[in-house]
């Protein structure tokens, strides 16, 4: 029993000594631009889906879906996350793919968690992942709107979704695109995202 026991605690401690120097040692793949692994999608998403649902508070959305706060929410999601997520004419970015892991597209596939989990994940980020916490540049008022629009995303009123339209072609605007007649140096570290 005794030789079993000891043979178990080495065995043990050799395996966590192999994953450190596996990580410590840079065996690790740093690139982003690889196709996301099968380990990690299968372990890493459901971990996070399981780590929102157990530290998110049961809290409620105080807001209606009026059109207005529909129209605030779309307003902060167009300047601050469709770069990234995508909206609703440029529903897969380019961009959204240059992460690991990658970006969910909203446009194309719209958010389904509980309201509760995405105010919370929102509010605070994804550690080792490309999503910011929003807590220091957004209100609590300003993060629900957003999080009412997630929610209504893929069913908004035609007023709503209209706007949007025009909120989103303006952005577009804004943004490069390649071949565009940019000084490269503008449209290398312009500040907006790039859309494409
Ligand atoms: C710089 C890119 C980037 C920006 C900007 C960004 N996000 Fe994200 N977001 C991500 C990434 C990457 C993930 C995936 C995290 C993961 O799966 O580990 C994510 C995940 C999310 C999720 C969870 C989705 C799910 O199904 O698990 C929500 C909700 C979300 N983002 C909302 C927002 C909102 C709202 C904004 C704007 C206020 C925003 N994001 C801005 C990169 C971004």
């Amino acid at each position: 029993m005794l030789k079993f026991l000891t043979g178990f605690v080495v065995a043990v401690v050799l395996v966590l000594a192999f994953g450190f120097c596996y990580v410590r040692f840079g065996f690790v793949n740093p690139r982003a631009d690889q196709p996301v692994g099968r380990l990690e999608s299968s372990i890493a998403m459901p971990a996070l889906d399981a780590a929102v649902d157990r530290r998110a508070p049961e809290t409620q959305n105080p807001l209606q879906p009026t059109d207005a706060n529909l129209i605030a929410g779309m307003n902060i999601y167009q300047s601050n996350c469709a770069g990234c997520h995508g909206d609703t004419l440029h529903p897969h970015t380019a961009f959204g793919d240059s992460f690991y892991p990658r970006v969910p597209q909203f446009a194309e596939d719209a958010p389904d968690m509980p309201e509760n989990q995405n105010f919370y994940i929102i509010q605070h980020g994804v550690r080792l992942s490309g999503m910011p916490a929003w807590n220091p540049t957004l209100s609590e008022q300003q993060i629900w709107q957003v999080t009412t629009f997630l929610s209504h995303m893929d069913k908004l009123p035609a007023q709503v979704s209209e706007q949007w339209k025009t909120a989103a072609a303006a952005t577009q605007a804004n943004i490069p695109s390649p071949g565009a007649s940019q000084p490269a140096s503008t449209s290398k570290k312009g500040m907006s995202m790039p859309m494409h």
